[in-house]
């Protein structure tokens, strides 16, 4: 679907979409459109109770006096409340419904909204960003689709009277919405296509938009000392990879801000072996991942002024001969030892090494880490926050604003000492798992261990990376999750 910036021209085909202000009278354009046809598009609001509440949507088919041969309302609920989230989403909504209603062109007007907190550029930009969201597919693997499964809308353009500052916003959030496509498709690809090296490979690719990348295997991995990460690739036929990804675009020595993702691209538990229910959703374990590649392509895209680094750890995690037991003690870049009691609990060592690495390589300003980590989170916060855990005051409500603002929301839970004994072992310097209790907190508490007393936040993503059924803005089983958090969090604090 191609999503464009247009005139506040009326269009003479396709589909007409007038959103609506709840509380308020029409905004110009629907006003316009009443009265050519008649107060039909008044009478019509009143005969369906249509009041412009958030998500509501008025169908008009055929309408007298106008060109076009279907015109919708759509609400945004009250203008005080009208923000970036409610406009995608009903963007996001308008497109779902078009489609079902096999239109192939349609056109939103984006007029001004008094008491709203954006600017009319704003608001046509975040018209289309909810557009384009909406409109993500990830079909490539049906052989058989009927053309009545394919999406009809082609065309979607948002009308504006502020056309050239809407094309430089629209500019900027398309080049987040590639991150976030980047991000869903990587979440969404089968664990036999998306493992280490292929991960890694589509990460070579990204030169292409000015990111500087480099790919360790695993016998650099090994000569770096990184025997917690390749002691979870051990049980594999595939290599472990390091992937780190530079994105230039601040003063040339400002310090970096850095991310780092877990990249399990199939988690089996190892020999402590999941259960086979449900198992196949493993493939998105590598979702922090994705979310920092994808975050990476956005800045790069939108020529972001900063210098960011994102760093993944790649493995699969699995059960062969080769593979470690409980029981076992690694040895981590850090020089810290690890006896393993559960080699389901992967990811964090994936992450020990991950983060200890860039901090000593790079020395960032700070690091943010973005895992499926724990299946407790998702007991905790379901899907609708992702746990944020952080000893760090100032980046804590700085990623909490980010969330609000960008809508992918967080929630900070507790760290402390009490918590990190609970990671003792009779053995080494740490086991690998707490006790039943308090298990995303105890995840935390082992990432910390790693991260050298540089400003560090830990984002645990299980419940976020994927969903469960479709949102308007977020109609694939893969999310993006995180590409808009980190985006916000460098464009409002660090450029
Ligand atoms: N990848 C899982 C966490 C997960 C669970 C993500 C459900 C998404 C949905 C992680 O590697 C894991 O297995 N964690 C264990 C830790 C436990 C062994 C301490 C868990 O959550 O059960
Ligand atoms: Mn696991
Ligand atoms: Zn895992």
């Amino acid at each position: 679907m191609n999503v464009t910036i247009a005139t506040a021209t009326l269009p003479k085909t396709g589909a007409l979409i007038l959103p609506a202000v709840e509380g308020t009278s029409l905004l110009p354009t629907a006003e316009a459109v009443d009265k050519a046809m008649s107060g039909g598009l008044k009478r019509a609001m009143k005969a369906a109770d249509f009041k412009g509440k958030a998500g509501q949507v008025l169908d008009v088919v055929a309408p007298e006096g106008v060109g076009v041969s279907r015109l919708y309302m759509v609400g945004l609920g009250a203008a005080r409340s009208v923000k970036q989230a409610g406009l995608e989403t009903a963007a996001g909504t308008m497109v779902a419904r078009l489609n079902a209603a096999r239109v192939k062109q349609a056109s939103i007007a984006a007029d001004p909204i008094a008491d709203a907190d954006l600017s009319d550029a704003d608001i046509a930009a975040h018209l289309a960003m909810g557009a384009q969201l909406a409109a993500y597919r990830f079909d490539g693997y049906f052989t058989k689709q009927k053309p009545d499964q394919k999406p009809t809308l082609t065309k979607f353009a948002v009308m504006t009277k502020a056309q050239a500052r809407a094309k430089k916003a629209w500019e900027i959030q398309s080049a987040i919405a590639q991150g976030v496509y980047l991000a869903r498709d990587l979440v969404n690809e089968p664990p036999n296509i998306l493992y280490p090296e292929s991960f890694a490979k589509k990460c070579k690719a990204l030169t292409s938009h000015g990111l500087k990348v480099e790919v360790l295997g695993e016998k650099q991995m090994e000569k770096l000392g990184m025997g917690s990460l390749l002691g979870v690739g051990q049980g594999s036929v595939r290599e472990s990879q390091l992937v780190v990804m530079r994105w230039e675009g601040g003063a040339q020595n400002a310090k970096p801000v850095a991310f780092v993702g877990k990249g399990v691209t199939f988690d089996t538990g190892g020999i402590s072996l999941k259960p086979g229910a449900g198992m196949e959703d493993m493939k998105g374990d590598m979702g922090g991942a994705a979310a920092v590649t994808g975050t990476m392509l956005a800045l790069a895209a939108r020529k972001a002024k900063v210098n960011a680094v994102g760093v993944l750890g790649l493995v699969e995690n699995m059960p062969d001969a080769g593979a470690q037991r409980p029981g076992d003690i690694v040895t981590s870049m850090s020089g810290q030892t690890i006896e393993i009691q559960n080699t389901d609990a992967e990811g964090r060592l994936v992450l020990a090494d991950a983060l200890w690495y860039t901090q000593d390589r790079f020395k960032p300003r700070f690091m943010i880490d973005l895992a499926t980590l724990t299946g407790a989170i998702l007991v905790a916060l379901g899907e609708e926050h992702a746990g944020l855990f952080s000893e760090n005051d100032k980046l804590s409500d700085q990623l909490s604003e980010a969330g609000k603002a960008s809508g992918e929301t967080v929630w900070r839970l507790p760290m402390g000492d009490a918590y990190d004994k609970l990671i003792k072992s009779k053995f080494a310097d740490m086991r690998n798992i707490g006790g039943r209790n308090a298990g995303s907190i105890t995840a935390a508490q082992f990432l910390n261990r790693f991260t050298n007393g540089v400003p560090w936040a830990h984002l645990d993503i299980a419940g976020t990376a994927w969903q469960s059924g479709a949102k308007p803005t977020s109609p694939s089983w893969g999310t993006g999750w995180g590409v808009r958090l980190l985006n916000r969090l460098v464009a409002d604090n660090f450029e």
